[in-house]
């Protein structure tokens, strides 16, 4: 694989597409039985999490719903202030188990905002699945219960991410260089 090259930024080959497809998939075997017979809502956030999410429902056997809503602190390549709801919750999550899907955990921000906001809708339980992890990156709590890949403090695109609103449409993840 190459590396390539989005607007002013070289990335390189980071994460494939065989070993992205084989993490989603043992995470879905692991929520078809954890969450058999409960019916869980997949509540996705948007817009990183469109192809994980995808992917991963795809591979969901038992009974599950989804829904998407949109969620942005991020501007470039930093974490912005503020956390926007663009696109709000319209599911009723009342007494309902709540999955939440994330493409990436970074300073943890989103959803350590948006958490007690979705708390107040009194589900009858919430986890959170991400597809990575930046670990040395958090600096607002968050309890993360499902994760594909722990990646270094480093900025990544594709498979949904992006840097400046390009590089979504990657089935590889890239890592800046
Ligand atoms: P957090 O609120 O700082 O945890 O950031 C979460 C959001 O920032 C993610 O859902 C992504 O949309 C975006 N983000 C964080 N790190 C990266 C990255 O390395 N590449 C692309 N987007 C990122
Ligand atoms: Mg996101």
């Amino acid at each position: 694989m190459n590396s390539i090259t989005i607007l002013d930024k070289e990335f390189v080959p980071y994460l494939v597409e065989k070993e992205i497809q084989e993490k989603i998939t043992a995470l879905a075997d692991q929520l078809n039985k954890d969450y058999a017979n409960k019916r869980p809502i997949f509540l996705s956030i948007l817009n990183g999490s469109f192809l994980f999410t995808a992917d991963l429902f795809k591979q969901i056997t038992i009974e599950a719903e989804v829904c998407f809503i949109k969620l942005a602190s991020y501007k470039g390549m930093s974490s912005s202030g503020n956390v926007i709801t663009a696109i709000g919750l319209e599911a009723n999550v009342s007494g309902r188990d709540i999955i939440i899907l994330e493409d990436i955990i970074d300073t943890g921000k989103t959803l350590h905002h948006y958490l007690p906001q979705l708390l107040s809708s009194n589900p009858a339980s919430i986890k959170v699945a991400v597809l990575l992890n930046k670990k040395e990156a958090l600096q607002f709590p968050v309890k993360v219960d499902y994760t594909c890949f722990e990646i270094p403090n480093k900025f990544v695109v594709g498979y949904g991410l992006d840097y400046d609103g390009l590089g979504r449409n990657s089935k590889d993840i890239y890592q800046l260089k």
